[in-house]
């Protein structure tokens, strides 16, 4: 009897722990950060709902997001407000988080991927979503390509 009583203790223990534990980050093994001007609404929107969806996203504030942009290739046509950088790859813009899970699951050869302008609809921005949202892969040699459409 003791015993039963001691391995449901047990049990309950064991359950206690799993509850209260933080749910398991996305892809621990990746660097994951954000660049954004402190001023940014939208970007911190992005941001909150990264790390609320399990990646483990570190924020920086910069006035001169325009350095990342440039320091890792992002094209101009490209563009959109903040850039993340997930590994060695950027991830510029609104994103939707499938396309970066994608991403970092395939690992394709590439530089990063990015979804221009900030349409309504994609996480971080108010509004309705407006057709699909198309965002494009960019070679190490500045090829541009659909990556996905959601
Ligand atoms: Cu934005
Ligand atoms: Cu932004």
């Amino acid at each position: 009897m003791r015993k039963i009583i001691m391995i449901m203790g047990l049990i309950v223990l064991a359950l206690l722990v799993v509850g209260c534990a933080k749910p398991a980050s996305k892809f621990p093994e990746t660097g994951i950060e954000i660049f954004k001007s402190p001023t940014c609404g939208c970007c911190s929107i992005y941001a909150k709902h990264m790390q609320d969806k399990g990646f483990d996203a570190k924020v920086t504030d910069t006035y001169d997001v325009q350095a990342i942009k440039t320091k890792y290739n992002v094209p101009a046509q490209l563009s959109s407000c903040h850039t993340t950088i997930a590994g060695d790859y950027f991830v510029e813009g609104h994103i939707p988080l499938e396309a970066v899970e994608k991403l970092l699951t395939e690992k394709p050869d590439i530089a990063g991927i990015a979804m221009p302008g900030m349409p309504s609809g994609s996480p971080g921005m108010p509004g309705a979503k407006q057709g699909q949202f198309v965002i494009f892969s960019v070679g190490k040699d500045g090829s541009i390509n659909e990556f996905m459409r959601i």
